[in-house]
């Protein structure tokens, strides 16, 4: 049986779930319930400055993308940091990890970007027991516009300033939450190492506006007539994340800076991608406000079986593997070929292939044979460009087979076993530049 349990700055937890920082974390209530159903960790919803607490809209706060099957798919908020008084929470996060030792506690923070507003709170939150402190320079509404959040997170400088004050005044691990609304995730996380801190966690939610209700003209949600952008999250972020999770990950700056995922996980397959791109530890926020915290079991149920199958005794087997195999475009085998093929026994003959390839790709294939509708793929012509795959309703109908051996009919030129990339082709200018 698979081991599960992470440790991750030193803050042990019995598996690699934890909820990220929103509301399911807001409260003892809720902690409780989800240690309950199997959670490793949280991470207690945004702490802000003590005195009067922020103020939420009194009216909706969400909304929502959904697939056909009305699967949600992505969500919108324009909720701010929690709107409990600090003391409070305070009170109830050295409750819960009295009650609950073997999990781990983090605590996000988000406070003006002055010092003594970061040293004032640390020694509160140190006095809870917590295990460690994520600095949420993400949220991109509501907090920004008062300098806090993204505001901070978009500058790489401020980002390293205040992780220096945070560890020069707690004993507790510095994890940095990173905003995706930046261009290029590398300075911040880089920022984050050099400023001391001991992990960065990514991504906090996409600036964005959800729709527009085309009665009132209002952008949804709509307050009293009026809406303003919001945050992004659900399983539609997850390949932005995975991403500036492969980026910092791979990056020589800040290659082994432990990152915990964070972004649309919403099976234990999701996370396991995570994993394998080096993340530690996985957040999950949508998937527990959409279907509950007992989804917690089956990504222990899932994670662990994949594990026993391929025989990792434990995360760190297969963490961080897919790492070496992201690359940059132009290392890509150009020699590589690959066909499409349907399979005839699963195909229900909907034509989405054929006119998505004879529409908007290269006519590779066939709706009619001998009078009758027939789809198939003409090798002649097929690019193996993998669209058909996206667009087939029925899973694994279309798959793509490498060619291995004989002559592309598409070229005309035999199928070579050797790795050839663009740096070295004949077309690249730059390759013939270098070669002279
Ligand atoms: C309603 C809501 C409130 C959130 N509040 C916070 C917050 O207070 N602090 C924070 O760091 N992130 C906050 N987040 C962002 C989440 O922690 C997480 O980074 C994001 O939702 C992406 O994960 P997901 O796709 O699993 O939801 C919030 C998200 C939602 C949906
Ligand atoms: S892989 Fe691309 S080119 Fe080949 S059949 Fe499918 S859509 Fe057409
Ligand atoms: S899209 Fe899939 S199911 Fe539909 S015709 Fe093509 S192969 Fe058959």
């Amino acid at each position: 049986m698979a081991d599960l349990s992470t440790n991750f700055l030193g803050i042990r937890s019995p598996n690699p779930f934890w909820l990220a920082s929103a509301p399911p974390t807001d409260k003892q209530y809720n902690v409780e319930r989800a240690f309950r159903a199997g959670w490793g960790g949280v991470v207690w919803k945004t702490l802000g400055e003590d005195g009067p607490p922020v103020v939420n809209v009194n009216g909706p706060r969400y909304g929502a993308i959904h697939g056909a099957d009305r699967r949600l798919l992505g969500l919108n908020n324009i909720e701010l940091i929690t709107d409990r008084p600090l003391e409070v929470n305070l009170r109830e996060i050295a409750e819960v990890k009295k009650n609950w030792p073997d999990r781990a506690m983090i605590v996000s923070i988000m406070v003006p970007c002055e010092e003594q507003a970061w040293k004032a709170i640390l020694p509160l939150v140190e006095a809870t027991g917590a295990d460690g402190i994520e600095l949420n320079f993400g949220c991109p509404h509501g907090m920004s516009e008062r300098g806090m959040g993204s505001a901070v997170g978009q500058v790489p400088e401020y980002i390293e300033m205040v992780a220096r004050w945070c560890k020069q005044t707690t004993r507790m691990p510095v994890i940095v939450k990173l905003t995706p609304n930046i261009t290029d995730i590398r300075y911040p996380a880089r920022a984050a190492k050099k400023g001391g801190a001991d992990a960065v966690s990514l991504i906090n939610t996409i600036s964005s506006i959800i729709s527009v209700d085309l009665d009132s003209f209002s952008p949804t949600p709509s307050i009293d007539g009026r809406g303003s952008h919001g945050g992004y999250c659900g399983p539609a972020v997850k390949p932005i994340a995975l991403n500036m999770v492969a980026e910092i990950a791979r990056d020589a700056e800040t290659r082994g800076l432990p990152i915990s995922g964070i972004g649309g996980i919403t099976t234990w397959r999701d996370a396991a991608e995570y994993i394998a791109l080096g993340c530690g530890t996985v957040q999950v926020c949508t998937a527990a406000m959409t279907y509950g915290f007992k989804i917690v079991q089956e990504m222990i149920d899932g994670l662990s079986a994949y594990m026993d199958e391929k025989g990792f005794r434990t995360i760190e087997d297969f963490r961080g593997r897919a790492v070496p195999n992201v690359t940059d475009w132009q290392y890509l085998n150009l020699n590589y070929i690959a066909k499409a093929r349907i399979d005839q026994d699963a195909c229900i003959k909907c034509g989405r292939c054929h006119i998505a390839c004879e529409d908007t790709s290269h006519q590779a294939i066939t709706s009619m044979v001998d009078g009758k509708r027939h789809f198939e793929v003409i090798d002649a012509e097929c690019v193996g460009c993998n669209l058909c795959v996206s667009v087939c309703p029925v899973e694994n109908c279309i798959t793509m087979e490498e060619m291995v051996a004989g002559t592309d009919p598409r070229t005309g030129r035999p199928v070579s076993p050797d790795y050839a990339n663009w740096t070295t082709h004949p077309n690249n200018p730059m390759a013939r530049v270098a070669a002279e």
